[in-house]
């Protein structure tokens, strides 16, 4: 901590910001790193961060991204970036080094030792992109008496009260995000015009120096900076891009060369036009202090169940997440908002049938197999329960662009449909692999009037289709509404979704009551995000008579790695917002995931699934690849109804169970989706190796 005092003091004296340089850890060769760090340091860097790789960096933009993957591929986890600190000290580093990434893998090292294992490597602090200080409690203290710094950060959206917050919890500079957006530059851009006016609203509160990142590339925006009162500039994507066009035996020298064309290092720059600390005594209001913030529009609906949940953003979106719950806690209990959601049963097709599926429970010869009819709704899955209320709720935020990710394109498709209905513009991000799969779906979408981007990196899924979906809500957030399609993400969307998937379970009751005079048994329903499960689910969880089972994706089981069920196999963890159980690696890097069913090839789960199971109150099973497309046979041969391949997992599971029940038991089975988008897939399945082992030739 007194090493980062005093190089802003040092530098106030001489009337010049610090230069604060960035390196991702491990970029572009393992042994690049150390003398990349002294290189930096030899051309006038004051203070460095140092980038903890990790596999969904969701603040980052293209360039900081790619040095991510290479690092991970050059096996540089986080013992290895201390080791590289350590080594950099011995060979006489003496800039302040703070460690900078994401939550997981830290969560995932453990953060005592991973606090303690960096003062003893030689780093100065930490700043961690996705732990507001709201979710960093022990953390802070633990960095805290370990004499490390923990940065907080400030965004062009952070609110006054939350500037307030954030300044009185630094402990030796606020890192200002100067630009919406993820990070990036480019030698040619400009930087952000109201950059001197967000610097004075925060003087407002501090007299802590502010270092600006994000945009920074060369000494012209250096100086922007400057001029607009920063003590310190950041530099990351440029310096990345640098070192990557240079060649591979000449990086120090490039990387040395470019730190002194931006620190003046040697000619005597010029001072700052405007002094950078008015030194403000006390802060204009109090309405808080010592850390204990409370939002200003307080939260009232809780933020976890049990010790997952949460709210681990970036900060540029964090007062948003609060104004959004805000804003469903408003409808909520509003006879209006739901007048107008019933309004448009006759567009959704509700309610959906609660329909008796004779022939399977013949088959089954145990309980009577129930199906909740979600594949008759309009689009064609559960789906639209939640796209209608959201972009009601979007409506009356005043958002007029929509954006949504997609997995098997069913929530894409409802999002269009619900766009193209109200008249808004629609984007839809999806990873490549996944269109390619359900490439129906993509047509659907356009003829719809939507964007379809498809999301080449990572494993070109669902979750690389979040991560761009999260970049785009960062950059646009002003104008962008993220119509989120499963319970997963930051709170309130977990709860959001379950509240407006909640007719399913409710429907169920009262069909249930009107056709057998009583309760379910058991309730079965496939797991990808959760939202279709915890809405058939939810009105039952008094009521523990009622069984509740979630089928998670097994794909090729679940001795391997090639399988989608992170209730089953996950550890619990962090990743887009959210802390729930997650597939990763014991570093904390996220799987990559697998099973038939696109729309559950996730490896994140809704939160409250994750505390269902802690607590007993559900189960959560597999079923593999192989069991799914047996179901998807027995339904579509059976009961003559086609099913999605998600929805084959719970029948698959359904009958297994029923046939272990008495007659009298009623099962019902949650057909989240019809499976006319997967008839093309399904047939080249079956062309391959399928037809054999299912003895199916079509
Ligand atoms: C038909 C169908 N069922 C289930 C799912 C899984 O999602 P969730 O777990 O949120 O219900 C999807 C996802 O797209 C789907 O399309």
């Amino acid at each position: 901590m007194d090493a980062i005092k005093s190089v802003f003091e040092a530098k106030k004296a001489e009337g010049r910001p610090a230069l604060v340089t960035f390196i991702t850890a491990g970029y572009p060769r393992g042994h690049d790193t150390v003398p990349i760090l002294l290189a930096m340091e030899a051309g006038g860097a004051d203070i460095i961060e140092v980038g903890i790789p990790f596999s969904d960096p969701i603040a980052d933009g293209p360039v900081i991204q790619e040095s991510n993957n290479i690092a991970l591929k050059n096996e540089i986890d986080y013992t290895v970036v201390l080791e590289q600190i350590k080594e950099a000290r011995g060979r006489g580093l003496t800039a302040p080094v703070l460690l900078m990434g994401y939550y997981n893998p830290i969560l995932a090292y453990g953060e005592d030792r991973a606090i303690e294992e960096a003062r003893a490597a030689g780093a100065n602090g930490f700043i961690m992109v996705d732990l507001p200080p709201e979710e960093a409690g022990n953390f802070r203290q633990k960095c805290a008496h370990a004499r490390l710094s923990y940065v907080p950060l400030v965004a062009p959206s952070t609110s006054l009260h939350r500037i307030e917050f954030l300044a009185s919890i630094a402990d030796t500079f606020l890192y200002v995000v100067s630009k919406m957006g993820t990070t990036g530059s480019s030698i040619h851009g400009s930087m952000n015009s109201a950059l001197p006016q967000l610097i004075s609203r925060i003087r407002e509160y501090t007299t802590l120096p502010l270092a600006v990142g994000f945009g920074v590339a060369t000494r012209a925006h250096f100086d922007v900076a400057m001029d607009a009162g920063a003590d310190g500039v950041v530099v990351g994507s440029r310096l990345v891009s640098v070192i990557k066009e240079s060649p591979a035996g000449e990086i120090p020298q490039a990387v040395e060369r470019y730190c002194c064309e931006l620190s003046l290092k040697g000619q005597n720059p010029r001072v700052r036009l405007r002094s950078a600390s008015p030194l403000l005594t006390s802060p204009s209001s109090s309405t808080l202090c010592n850390g204990n913030y409370q939002p200003s529009s307080s939260t009232s609906l809780p933020r976890r169940f049990g010790e997952f949940g949460g709210q681990y953003v970036p900060e540029s979106i964090f007062d948003s997440m609060n104004q959004l719950e805000a804003a469903h806690r408003a409808i909520i209990d509003d006879p209006a908002f739901w007048n107008e959601f019933e309004s448009l049963s006759g567009f959704m097709n509700r309610p959906s049938k609660l329909f008796f599926a004779e022939n399977l429970t013949k088959h089954a010869n145990g309980a009577k197999i129930w199906f909740k009819r979600e594949d008759l709704n309009h689009t064609g899955s559960h789906n639209i329960n939640n796209a209608v209320a959201q972009i009601l709720l979007a409506r009356r935020l005043g958002k007029r662009r929509i954006i949504a990710e997609t997995g098997a394109g069913q929530h894409g498709v409802a999002t269009a449909s619900v766009c193209a209905r109200f008249g808004m513009e629609c984007v839809i991000y999806m990873g490549a692999e996944d269109a390619r799969r359900q490439s129906q779906n993509v047509l659907r979408m356009k003829i719809l009037g939507a964007k379809v981007i498809t999301v080449e990196s990572g494993s070109q899924r669902l979750k690389d289709a979040v991560n761009e979906a999260m970049r785009d809500c960062v950059t646009n957030l002003s104008t962008t509404y993220f119509l989120v399609g499963s319970c997963f993400g930051p709170h309130p969307f977990p709860t959001m979704v379950r509240d407006y998937q909640r007719v399913i379970g409710r429907e169920i009751k009262s069909q249930m009551k009107n056709a057998e005079g009583k309760l379910p048994d058991v309730i079965v329903a496939c797991v990808g995000g959760g939202s279709n499960a915890i809405g058939a689910f939810y009105d039952f969880i008094p009521d523990k008579s009622v069984r509740l089972v979630g089928v998670e994706g097994g794909g090729e089981g679940l001795d391997g790695n090639r399988h989608s069920a992170p209730l089953s196999k996950g550890e619990p963890g962090v990743l887009h917002g959210v802390r729930t159980y997650l597939l990763q690696s014991e570093t904390g890097q996220i799987s990559e995931t697998h099973t038939i069913g696109a729309g559950l090839n996730y490896p994140v789960v809704s939160p409250e699934h994750a505390w269902l199971k802690d607590s007993g109150r559900a189960e959560y099973v597999v079923a593999t690849d192989e069991e799914a497309l047996r179901g998807f046979r027995l339904c579509s041969q059976l009961e003559g109804i086609i099913p999605a391949l998600e929805s084959s997992h719970a029948i698959w599971e359904g009958i297994r169970l029923a046939k272990t029940l008495p007659k009298e038991s009623n099962l019902v089975i949650c057909l989240s989706g019809r499976g006319d988008k997967d008839v093309e897939h399904v047939s080249e399945l079956l062309l391959g190796k399928w037809a054999d082992r299912l003895q199916w030739h079509i």
